[in-house]
């Protein structure tokens, strides 16, 4: 038995092949550089629901559907702000995890719509309370990516900001049994529906080794701070025990392909920021080079974390909503995993091995 259940298989599933060896990621019958960039991520969504989601609908009408069930979940969204602006205790994905959890089961409309427009209403909004401004109202008329950046700002963004935020979105959709979506389809499995296997998906998500990497890789940018400083910096995390984040997978035994739609993406986007761009090439170079002395044999690459972090930077999206802004397009994912597992129709319920002690004989 392994802790981390690495090469057991858990379920069977049309929607995507991650292949470690060769770096290779399938989505649904596609390459991901053949969608992330290329087709919308409404088109994505409607590639990973066909099939599965009721009504099932073609990319042009599932972008309208999206946009009306943005403005859908505004009313419930504003109250749970309310009560965040109440409690600025709660960090951003524990108010999105609250967003979630507002919605009822009762609710008349698709739960697969009202998740996957909950997550970034709730995420823009709550990036401006924490700004001291107030949400902004979804727009139907514009894309899923478009609306969040004009919710975030309160603009309407730039073509080629609204596309690289696009792009990261369909890069990140769906990733194979990874630890939230296995957590979505267990709860799935338990019929407990829609809303709840995607909290839970989302609860997997906020753990440091899953979805919050991000923010950490941009702290060590900053820590590092000019090529100088590079080795040493990566000496010492590791001399200290730490991980370098952005680098290693459990299935990626090569660089993820994600890195390097990502990679394209933020070049586009870089601008005048194209220092930061060198600075992050040369880290990543170092930390591979520093990975293979000390970790040898671990084959530790990469990971779609570490361009993630300059993409995210690029939009002025702040560090502490990296991991929600990942949940915005892993939703789709989930909820595409959640209806798959809904039609197995039944409970996912593994074994464990007793290590205790026996009862002591009477
Ligand atoms: N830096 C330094 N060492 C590492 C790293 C890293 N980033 N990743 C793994 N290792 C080392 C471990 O210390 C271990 O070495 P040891 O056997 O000498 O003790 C060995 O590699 C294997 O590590 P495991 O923990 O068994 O690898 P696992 O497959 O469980 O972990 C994970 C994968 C969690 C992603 C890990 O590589 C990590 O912590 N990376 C940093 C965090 C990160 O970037 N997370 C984002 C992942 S992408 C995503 O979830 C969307």
């Amino acid at each position: 038995m392994t802790s981390g259940l690495e090469g057991v298989v858990a379920a069977e599933t049309v929607l995507s092949h991650v292949d470690g060896e060769n770096g290779r990621l399938i989505i649904r019958g596609r390459e991901l550089d053949d969608i992330a960039g290329k087709i919308s991520f409404e088109e994505v969504c409607a590639l990973l629901w066909e099939g599965l989601a009721e009504p099932d609908l073609p990319e042009r009408d599932l972008r309208e559907v999206l946009g009306t069930a943005r403005v859908a979940v505004w009313p419930l969204a504003q109250k749970v702000f309310a009560l965040c602006r109440e409690t600025p205790a709660l960090s951003l994905i524990e108010g999105l995890r609250l967003g979630l959890s507002a919605l009822s089961d009762q609710d008349k409309l698709p739960h697969h719509l009202l998740v996957t427009a909950m997550v970034p209403v709730m995420t823009a909004g709550l990036i401006r309370i924490r700004q001291g401004l107030e949400p902004v109202a979804p727009d139907e008329a514009l894309s899923h990516a478009a609306d969040f950046l004009a919710m975030m700002t309160a603009r309407p963004p730039k073509r080629l900001q609204a596309h690289a935020l696009d792009t990261y979105l369909s890069a990140v959709c769906d990733h194979g049994l990874n630890a939230s979506t296995f957590t979505a389809r267990v709860i799935a499995s338990t019929q407990a529906g829609m809303i709840s296997s995607v909290i839970g998906g989302l609860c997997a998500l906020k753990g440091p080794l899953h979805g919050g990497a991000p923010g950490p890789v941009l702290d060590m940018l900053d820590e590092i701070g000019d090529e100088k400083g590079i080795r040493p910096w990566l000496e010492r995390q590791l001399d200290q025990g730490e991980r370098l984040m952005g680098f290693g997978h459990r299935i990626y035994k090569v660089r993820d392909p994600r890195a390097d739609v990502l990679k394209g993406a933020v070049r586009l986007l870089s601008g005048d920021d194209s220092n930061r761009i060198a600075l992050a090439e040369k880290v990543e170079q170092v930390a591979l080079e520093v990975l293979a002395e000390r970790k040898p044999g671990r084959r530790l690459e990469t990971n779609v974390e570490f361009y993630t972090a300059l993409l995210l930077e690029a939009l002025a999206i702040p560090r502490e909503a990296f991991t929600p802004v990942f949940a915005i397009g892993r939703t789709a994912g989930w909820v595409a995993h959640v209806l798959e597992q809904e039609k197995v129709g039944r409970i996912i319920r593994p074994s464990s091995v007793y290590i205790g002690p026996e009862p002591l004989a009477a």
